[in-house]
């Protein structure tokens, strides 16, 4: 079997994965991306666009904020709203900070170009990933790629692998403890190229159900509704989109709504994971690998780098000898700020939407959430705070 060696192996090739991989080859650590899909499936893949201010400073830093800069919309606020009510959070006023609209699609595309440049070797189409040795100075990743079998040697092992991935379930069973919550609906998602019926996000908790709409840019928006588990996509035309999000949104925006067609649509489904923990020997998991948020907070791309911001550095003092305080400290200081945004995501979740066969009394709560936005600075400044990132 022919055995490739390096300093990091990463399995995985998405936003957790290429994050870290570029961060550590430029302090000068050696790595491997080992990724099952191609470039081009991974490419295909349409995630949430909202990057807080500690991602896109991460993105700086990893010399991967060009495009960025030039073609992402820095927001200063969003709308919450239900059927009578919309409340402004103003982040800037609130918080002095903003975030950015850049689709996880663009930040991808945007660190593969940048792993291109440096060389990096990242294998795709990769099968049958096998992780062992992590209590050993060398660990070893076994793969099959391109019909041959092969074998990584490597000092440490980044799970960025996502949740149906192998890494974290390369930790025993009875080692894990795992958090879950598994929410009655999923969200359909629309992409057209059509202008957005607001400047800034408009959360919808309407009698209806959820309704958010979102953007890439002036011309390109990402909707989405609210809909039952048993839904398929080829339920909903694009006619019956548009008129149940129209439905959903406060009347001056539907007011607004240009339709179009879809260029993309899909169901996702909702939950809130946590596995713990993040460390297993030489493995260390990053990403939804280990965490999985409701995208109704926008956490998840913002998580994976908050994982990858504790973990690179401390990798880097590793390999060169410097001391393994780092990497110990990774498990503890990645999951307090991950908890942290699982609880704004869920509380965000259950805030803006129905659950069915609810009373009347968790209505009157979201009633009471809101009404509190409208008049309570402090509460909306603890939603702005959570929403633009909390530090790291
Ligand atoms: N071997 C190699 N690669 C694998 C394996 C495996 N056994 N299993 C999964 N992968 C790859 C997937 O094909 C995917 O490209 O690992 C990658 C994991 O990427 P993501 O699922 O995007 O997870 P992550 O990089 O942590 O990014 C988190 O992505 O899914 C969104 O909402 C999520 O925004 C969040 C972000
Ligand atoms: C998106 O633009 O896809 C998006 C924005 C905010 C969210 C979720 C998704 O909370």
């Amino acid at each position: 079997m022919t055995t490739i060696t390096t300093q990091v192996a990463i399995i995985g090739g998405g936003p957790s994965g290429l994050l870290l991989s570029q961060l550590l080859n430029r302090a000068g650590v050696a790595t491997v991306i080992l990724e099952r899909s191609s470039r081009e499936r991974v490419l295909s893949r349409i995630r949430a666009g909202i990057l807080e201010g500690g991602t896109v400073q991460l993105l700086h830093e990893a010399g991967v904020g060009a495009r960025m800069d030039a073609e992402g919309i820095p927001h200063d606020g969003c709308n919450l709203a239900d059927d009578e009510t919309m409340v402004h959070i103003d982040f800037q006023a609130l918080t002095g900070k903003q975030v950015m609209v850049y689709g996880q699609t663009e930040v991808t595309q945007d660190l593969y170009a940048a792993q291109d440049q440096q060389g990096t070797s990242i294998l795709h189409e990769v099968t049958d990933v096998v992780i062992s040795d992590l209590d050993q100075a060398r660990s070893h990743v076994d793969f099959t790629h391109q019909g041959l079998r092969k074998r990584l040697e490597c000092l440490y092992v980044a799970g960025c692998d996502g949740f149906h991935g192998v890494s974290r379930k390369t930790i025993p069973d009875e080692k894990r403890r795992e958090f879950e919550r598994v929410y009655p609906f999923g969200w359909l998602g629309i992409l057209s190229e059509t202008p957005p019926v607001s400047d800034e996000l408009i959360y919808s908790n309407s009698r209806r159900g959820f309704a958010l709409a979102s953007m890439r840019n002036e011309n390109l928006v990402r909707y989405y509704v609210q809909v039952p588990l048993s839904d398929k996509v080829e339920d909903w035309s694009d006619q019956r989109f548009w008129d149940e999000f129209a439905r959903r949104i406060p009347s001056d925006a539907a007011e607004r709504l240009v339709t179009g067609p879809s260029i993309e649509k899909s169901i996702a489904p909702l939950r809130s994971f946590v596995s713990e923990p993040l460390r297993w020997g030489n493995l260390f998991l990053v990403g939804d690998s280990a965490h999985i948020v409701p995208p109704t907070g926008a956490k998840g791309l913002n998580l994976a780098a908050s994982d990858v911001h504790y973990l690179h550095g401390a990798l880097v003092e590793a390999v060169m000898g410097k001391g393994t305080a780092g990497i110990d400290d990774y498990p503890a200081r990645a999951l307090a700020r991950v908890w942290k945004a699982m609880r704004f995501s869920w509380q965000m979740t259950t805030m803006l939407h129905r659950f069915d066969g609810e009373d009347a009394f968790a209505e009157q709560m979201r009633k009471a959430t809101l009404d509190h936005l409208a008049h309570s600075e402090t509460a909306r400044r603890d939603l702005a705070e959570n929403y633009v990132g909390l530090p790291f």
